[in-house]
């Protein structure tokens, strides 16, 4: 395997599987009662958004994103990011976090959050979110709730419980850009 074959696309219905053994794999069946799974059960993630790492034809990395709402604040949610254990510590990670950045700043996406490592997001673009600005519909350590600002102000928008963006309350702005 040279890192050199390894290409990034969109994601595509026809990689579910792959997705799923991957995720399966990197967190194991206690993902399912993770407070970002939670969120994610309420809606449809952003497949134009997400991203693979491809390798011979084989999914090797994923990460999707999906679209949240925090009070009035919009943004979409990153993860899960995973890379199959025989690909890890080539970069792919970075690099498919990377590209989802850039594409959800083209698509006009204010802000990028997600419950992760500080000591890996940390030099990707994220920071950790004020302590008791958002929470969460399930338990997580606040140190880990992280965003990426893309437009300013973008961050100190999202307030409140985060909830997946087509279950945001009807009268709430939808509106991702201030
Ligand atoms: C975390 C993960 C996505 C990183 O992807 P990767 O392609 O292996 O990582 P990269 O090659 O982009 O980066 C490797 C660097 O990140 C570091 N790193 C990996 N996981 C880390 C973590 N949880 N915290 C801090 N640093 C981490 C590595 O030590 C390495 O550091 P170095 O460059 O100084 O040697 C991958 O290890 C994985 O799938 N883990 C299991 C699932 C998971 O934990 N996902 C993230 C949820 S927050």
């Amino acid at each position: 395997m040279s890192l050199a074959d390894v290409r990034y696309l969109p994601e595509t219905p026809a990689h579910d599987p792959e997705i799923e053994a991957i995720n399966d794999e990197a967190f194991g069946p206690g993902r399912f009662v993770l407070a970002a799974y939670k969120i994610r059960e309420g809606g449809p993630h952003e497949r134009a958004l997400s991203f693979v790492a491809v390798d011979g034809g084989t999914v090797v990395a994923s990460v999707r994103m999906t679209r949240i709402a925090a009070g009035a604040g919009r943004a979409l949610m990153l993860g899960p990011l995973a890379v199959r254990p025989a690909f890890k510590n080539l970069g792919i990670g970075r690099r498919l976090v990377a590209i989802a950045l850039e594409t959800a700043a083209k698509a006009g996406i204010a802000a990028i959050m997600l419950v992760g490592d500080e000591p890996y997001y940390g030099p990707l673009g994220f920071r950790r979110i004020p302590r008791g600005q958002i929470s969460m519909p399930r338990p997580v350590d606040p140190d880990r709730l992280l965003a990426h600002e893309i437009m300013p102000g973008a961050v100190a928008r999202l307030a409140g419980e985060v909830c997946h963006a087509d279950q945001a309350k009807i009268g709430e702005p939808i509106a991702v850009m201030a």
